[in-house]
Order: C-alpha cells, then sequence, then structure tokens
C-alpha cells in the first residue's frame, strides 16, 4: 500500500514574520523532518488562492518563489525523497477539479463558511469576488487531488477541512465508494499533529492582538526580513506592565508573556524554563535585552541562510515535484471526469 498523504499549503506573502515563521513555516517543516518516511508529504504553494482578495500582480510571481526559498532556508528537507514541493497552479487539475466540484456545492453551504463571512463583512457586493466565495472549493480539490488524509491547518481552516470531507463523502455516495479519499476528521488529526498546532505570537505593542503584517506602523511586528537592529529596537519598546515580575501569566502580562513565549522559541525551550530563569527579578530591562538579542542573532542568521539559498535549486525542486505531482492529479481528475460522464 502506499504511503498516507499529508498535505498543507502556505500562502504566498512577501512580508512573513516571526509570527507566520513560529506559527506555520516551523511546524511545518518540524513535521516534514518527524513524518517523512512514514507518510508522504505535500507542501504546496496556493497561488491561485492568492488574489481571491485583492493584491499586487506586479509582485506576485517574486513572491511566490520567495516562498519556496523560504521553506528551503528554513530547513525544509526537499531531498528527502517523500517531501513535495510545488506550485497550485502549475498544476492545471486544481482548477479543472474546482470546476466540477463547484457543480456539487450549494450555494448556502459557502455562504455559512465563516472565513467567507469574515472576510466579506464591509465590503460592497461587487467587491467581494466569486473568487473568494469559492475559496474552500480550490482547497478541496486542492486536497482531494493527492488523496491526501491528513491536513494540518490552523483551527481557521478546520471548517473548509469539514466542507473538503462533506464534498468528498457526497460524491462518493453518489457516484462510487471509491472515487475520492475522505481526510480524517479533525479529531484524527489532531492525534497526529497535537491539539495546538502552532503557536499564537502576539503584537509586540498591543498583546491582546496577534501578530499581522496588516499593523500599519510595524512597530509591533518582527519580519522576517527586519534589520536585526530595526528588531531589536522593537522588542525593547515592546509593551510590558507594572506588575514588576518576569512571569508566566498570558492573562494578566499579555506582553511579557509574549516575550517569554518569543523566547522560549528561540530557545527551543518552554515558557515555564525561561520565567523561572528570572524568577525573582522586579526589572524587565535585562530580560527584554536576553530576548531582543536572541531576536537579532535569530534574523541574522535566517537573512544568512536565505541569501545561501540557490535558486536553480528552488526551481529544480518545484519542477520535479510537480512533474511527479501532476501525474497524480491528473489520475484523481480523469476518475471524475469519468464518473461524472466528461470521459
Ligand atoms: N487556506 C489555507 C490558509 O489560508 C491555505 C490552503 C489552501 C490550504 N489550500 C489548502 C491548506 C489545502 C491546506 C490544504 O492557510
Amino acid at each position: 500500500m502506499s504511503k498516507q498523504v499529508i498535505l498543507t499549503g502556505l500562502r504566498a506573502n512577501n512580508d512573513l514574520h516571526i509570527g507566520n515563521y513560529f506559527g506555520a513555516l516551523k511546524p511545518i517543516i518540524d513535521m516534514a523532518h518527524k513524518h517523512a518516511g512514514d507518510y508522504q508529504v505535500n507542501l504546496f504553494i496556493p497561488d491561485l488562492h492568492s488574489f481571491t482578495t485583492p493584491i499586487d500582480h506586479g509582485l506576485l510571481k517574486q513572491q511566490i518563489n520567495h516562498i519556496a526559498r523560504l521553506y528551503i532556508a528554513a530547513g525544509l528537507p526537499v531531498d528527502n525523497p517523500d517531501v513535495y514541493l510545488y506550485r497550485q497552479s502549475y498544476i492545471s487539475a486544481h482548477s479543472e477539479l474546482t470546476w466540477i466540484l463547484d457543480c456539487f456545492t450549494g450555494m448556502g453551504q459557502l455562504t455559512r463558511m465563516t472565513q467567507f463571512k469574515d472576510k466579506s463583512a464591509n465590503v460592497g457586493a461587487d467587491n467581494i469576488t466569486a473568487g473568494l466565495f469559492n475559496y474552500p472549493v480550490l482547497m478541496a480539490a486542492d486536497i482531494l487531488l493527492y488523496n491526501a488524509t491528513y491536513i494540518p491547518v490552523g483551527d481557521d481552516q478546520t471548517q473548509h477541512l469539514e466542507f473538503t470531507r462533506d464534498i468528498a463523502q457526497r460524491l462518493n455516495a453518489k457516484f462510487d465508494k471509491e472515487l475520492l479519499t475522505v481526510p480524517h476528521e479533525v479529531k484524527t488529526q489532531h492525534e497526529l499533529f497535537g491539539k495546538d498546532q502552532g503557536l499564537r505570537i502576539k503584537d509586540l505593542q498591543d498583546p491582546s492582538k496577534k501578530m499581522s503584517k496588516s499593523d500599519e506602523t510595524g512597530k509591533g511586528v518582527i519580519f522576517l526580513n527586519d534589520d536585526p537592529e530595526v528588531a531589536r529596537k522593537k522588542i525593547m519598546s515592546a509593551t510590558t506592565d507594572s506588575l514588576s515580575k518576569v512571569s508566566y501569566d498570558p492573562k494578566n502580562q499579555p506582553g511579557i508573556s509574549n516575550l517569554i513565549d518569543i523566547l522560549a522559541l528561540l530557545e527551543d525551550s518552554t515558557p515555564q524554563l525561561v520565567a523561572e530563569r528570572y524568577a525573582g527579578q522586579t526589572m524587565y530591562g535585562e530580560f527584554k535585552k536576553e530576548t531582543a538579542d536572541k531576536v537579532a542573532d535569530f534574523l541574522a542568521t535566517f537573512q544568512k541562510q536565505l541569501a545561501l539559498v540557490d535558486d536553480n535549486k528552488v526551481m529544480n525542486t518545484l519542477e520535479k515535484s510537480e512533474e511527479s505531482m501532476r501525474i497524480v492529479a491528473n489520475e484523481t481528475l480523469l476518475r471524475v471526469q469519468q464518473a461524472v460522464g466528461l470521459r
């Protein structure tokens, strides 16, 4: 029997920050190290999903390549024969299967998706694209084409995963019970990956919200391409409190706890162990300075690794994966085309 497939996508977006790194990129890479061999690991760049809301199209191509370089710089084992890294739009079966799945999807079902509701709130109807509405159907195609059973995603995506299971089950019931592989339910996914998939780093200025690239001042966010000295200053001026103790208490000391989380991630340690080291200290200066130094070191090292990534290797990796994955995707597409009477 062939290996079960773990599949996930990371959106192209030029200015990734340390929240994306520790919340998404690094967990995906750790997962690949841990599970490739026992599983096949499919990672892809959902470039067709990139403009369901408006973007600067002049930058997209460069951003797609950049994400691939980031994966490699961050240590994705691309030479492992069980790891694939590919671009969605280079495998046309994604678009073709989406259309077919569209015709078996109720408008009501898509209207109820919380991500659609959130993203379309406060936007005039003519400015909400059909692409945004259709987003979950393309995502279902991304998953079903490769018979993937494990899909590590954040909580904001579990509804889309349930939708994928639903459409696969309905098509199987209607046409042939072997037509599509139904991904495992969310509970089973949590058993493999742990429930807490990716920690959410908070904004440095306003630790009640998560770190997000849409922060206009940029002061609360540390981007992977920030100058290490600039990042150091951002940490030193992060919001804290006047409780005068370095303790891990996200509810009462959200700013300090966020910095503890960041330091623990950088050291591959736990928030509790970091807090213990500073037990009894009543000033935040030393703790902030250590965090700032480690963030600056991390960025300097990461940026050096990124500069060393060989663009030819990136291109070869993508093209080789796309060649193999196109075969699998086209097999699934053909099965569905036959089932619905197109072939
Ligand atoms: N929607 C996902 C996100 O925003 C990205 C994505 C697209 C994806 N297609 C996917 C994730 C298929 C997992 C499987 O994060």
